[in-house]
């Protein structure tokens, strides 16, 4: 029996995704972009056993729920198929950052889950079909694949769709402080708010300009340009929030603690301090800045009344293997 570990970071979009074209198979509706996010990780551990009677999972040292290994039972699937393995798996998962933070932890467990679970299988696929698979698990899971600043094309509902890298990791020394307001699960996890994107009436504004969005995300990254990556990185949060809000029914995941590191992040701009935010889905907000002004960016950030704790993380490396 051959274990394989693979260890994944989980990402931060600039640009989102929310809404598909197509759910199952995680076609989304439009391009995002994001960071990977060094220094957290998913370390997960895949081993076939031709004696096991079913797939068992285990998250953190405990066993997983039975939705938790549903989900990742289905995806089992989708490898042996591939493989033309018939053999049931042992996979095991640990997080070193929480769950339930507000930080994707399921794009770090699938794109991990999916290099670990070919690889065991005697499969191995290049990095956009390694993409493209572990899309299938949780859709921002394909852009925690590649290295560092990552797009995820999807031009015209592509059912190839995946992610590929626009800029190492040492491209840029951006840096996301992630203040959390709340550790809870969230109540509307994202799989069913992307079922939810077309029922506002916002939807499709936000996802007919989002190639425009896309266009000025990539140009400021590449061009190290803080000023116009703040812009775009703020617009196209608020306008994924502005859906989720007027979605029926509607979803707010902001709680007061969000609301005033939003203000106070805008206002530390204002004093010349380069700071900008983005929020996915859930009231903690991610403050990105560069390396320079980590330290007083994160010092701030502690001061706001309703923030519990900073963490923090740097452009990441892509999926790869534990040797
Ligand atoms: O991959 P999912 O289904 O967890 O969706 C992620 C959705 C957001 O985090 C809100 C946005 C994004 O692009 O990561």
């Amino acid at each position: 029996m051959r274990s394989v570990t693979a260890v994944a970071n989980p990402n931060i979009a600039f640009i989102k995704y929310w809404g598909n074209c197509e759910a199952d198979a995680r076609i989304p509706a439009s391009g995002s972009i994001s960071m990977n996010l060094g220094g957290l990780e998913t370390r997960t551990t895949v081993t076939f056993n031709p004696e096991l009677e079913g797939d068992t999972l285990n998250i953190n040292g405990q066993e997983a729920e039975q939705a938790a290994l549903e989900r990742v039972g289905g995806f089992m699937n989708l490898v042996r198929e591939m493989a033309g393995n018939k053999h049931f798996a042992m996979v095991e998962s640990h997080n070193n950052f929480p769950m339930g933070a507000g930080i994707a932890s399921s794009a770090s467990a699938f794109a991990a889950l999916a290099l670990a679970a070919t690889r065991a299988a005697g499969i191995d696929l290049d990095e956009g079909d390694l993409s493209r698979l572990a899309r299938k698990g949780s859709g921002s899971a394909c852009r925690s694949i590649p290295e560092g600043y990552v797009e995820w094309l999807a031009d015209g509902c592509d059912p190839d769709s995946m992610a590929i890298s626009i800029a190492p990791p040492k491209h840029w020394d951006l840096w996301d402080c992630i203040a959390i307001v709340h550790r809870g699960h969230k109540l509307v996890g994202s799989r069913e708010g992307h079922d939810l994107a077309h029922t506002s009436p916002l939807q499709q504004a936000r996802v007919s300009e989002a190639p425009q969005r896309l266009k000025i995300c990539r140009k400021a990254i590449l061009e190290r340009d803080f000023e116009a990556f703040s812009d775009i990185v703020e617009l196209d949060s608020h306008l994924m929030h502005a859906v989720m809000m007027t979605s029926s029914p509607r979803l707010f995941y902001w709680l007061p603690g969000t609301i005033a590191i939003m203000q106070a992040v805008s206002s530390w701009r204002q004093q010349g301090i380069p700071a900008c935010y983005t929020i996915d889905a859930g009231p903690n907000v991610h403050v990105i800045c560069e390396g320079e002004e980590k330290e007083l960016v994160e010092a701030r950030l502690r001061q706001i009344p309703g923030v519990i704790d900073v963490i923090t993380a740097y452009p990441g490396e892509g999926t790869h293997l534990l040797i």
